[in-house]
């Protein structure tokens, strides 16, 4: 594959898809061929799965279950949408991946970390991003953003120490993938964090020979 596959992970209110607009803005304006998804999401399909997976309705779903369609709509993403992007030689833009089931369902609601590891390499048919941005924010930073933000969805609406853990799984991930994942401070002005990411994409897309 010639392009790039770019996730940004991080706690609810980190800021990933304000920074995830802002460097898609930035790399189109440069020339590059941009795709920019997200998960739950990105498809039809999958659009149908997250309106079910974050209804605040569905306090019955099992842990399981909720495991499986978020590793459900990310097949139908990668199938879709991101791997054939990829092979033309475009820049993949990910909204949450992977990474996000390991914290959330692996850490957060305390799953078996191989079996989701497995249910979601087999999903995905093995495709691993090539760059990850992981937005680091505490827990009690990004509660705060979200209050502002209003109604919360059934996975925000979960207890404190439940997002305390998932802020743990990323950490851990951090430490477990140091190619792939940089850590950013998401507690800065976000015109800084908006340099620092462009900055890193282009230095990666340069050494990746990625052409515009
Ligand atoms: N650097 C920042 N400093 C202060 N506030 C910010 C910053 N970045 C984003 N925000 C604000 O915080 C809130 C959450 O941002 P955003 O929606 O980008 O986060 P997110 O990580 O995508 O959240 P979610 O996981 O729920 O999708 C928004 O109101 C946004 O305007
Ligand atoms: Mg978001």
């Amino acid at each position: 594959m010639s392009g790039m596959f770019i996730t940004v992970e991080g706690p609810d209110g980190s800021g990933k898809s304000t920074q995830l607009q802002l460097l898609v803005e930035s790399l189109t304006q440069k020339g590059y061929d941009i795709v920019v998804t997200r998960e739950p999401g990105g498809t039809t399909v999958g659009n149908q799965i997250r309106e079910v997976l974050l209804s605040p309705d569905h306090h019955e779903m099992t842990p399981r279950v909720e495991m499986m369609l978020y590793a459900a709509s990310r097949a139908q993403n990668v199938e879709q949408v991101i791997r054939p992007a990829l092979e033309r030689g475009a820049i993949v833009l990910c909204d949450r991946f992977i990474d996000a089931s390991i914290a959330y369902q692996g850490y957060g609601l305390q799953y078996d970390l191989d079996q989701i590891q497995s249910l979601n390499e087999w999903a995905t048919n093995g495709l691993t991003p090539d760059l990850t941005f992981l937005f680091d924010l505490s827990p009690e930073r990004a509660s705060a953003r979200m209050k502002d933000r209003g109604q919360l969805d059934r996975i925000e609406s979960r207890d404190q120490a439940f997002h305390e853990r998932v802020y743990e799984g990323f950490q851990t991930l951090l430490k477990q993938y140091p190619e792939r994942i940089i850590r950013i401070d998401a507690d800065q002005p976000i015109e800084c964090i908006q340099d620092e990411v462009l900055d890193y994409t282009i230095e990666r897309l340069q050494q990746g020979g990625v052409q515009r």
